[in-house]
């Protein structure tokens, strides 16, 4: 009984590795690096510090779905609600390595 217990828990352990390992691939550190400077020079008034904020009035970035790039370029691209557009203020590289930082929690989910 106890051996089958440590055998599922070696195979959960493999396979949160792999699924890590996967992730690892879908941002470039650089990207993840640019786009935590871009973040703290024009998102982090609103949103906190490292994505840190009560999430009360301002949405909280860590609960964004990482799946979900085109929503975010376009919210970030359009403005959304209270939130100003930044068509004008950033390029397409600043907004995807802007999501490299968002997509990645930080680049704690690289
Ligand atoms: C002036 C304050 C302000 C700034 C600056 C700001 N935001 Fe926001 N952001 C908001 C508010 C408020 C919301 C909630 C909008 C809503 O749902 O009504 C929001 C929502 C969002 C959302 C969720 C949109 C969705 O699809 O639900 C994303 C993603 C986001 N912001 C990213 C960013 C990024 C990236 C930056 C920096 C380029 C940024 N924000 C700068 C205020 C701001």
């Amino acid at each position: 009984m106890m051996k089958k217990l440590q055998f599922v828990l070696v195979c959960v352990a493999a396979l949160t590795g792999a699924a890590h390992a996967q992730t690892a691939a879908r941002f470039a550190t650089a990207s993840i690096d640019q786009g935590r400077d871009q973040y703290h020079r024009t998102c982090a008034q609103c949103h906190g510090r490292n994505m840190v904020n009560a999430g009360t009035t301002t949405y909280d970035l860590r609960k964004f779905p990482t799946d979900q790039q085109e929503r975010f370029v376009n919210s970030v691209t359009n403005g959304k609600g209270n939130m100003p557009s930044f068509k004008d203020a950033l390029s397409t590289e600043q907004i995807n390595a802007l999501w490299a930082y968002v997509g990645s929690r930080g680049g704690k989910e690289p």
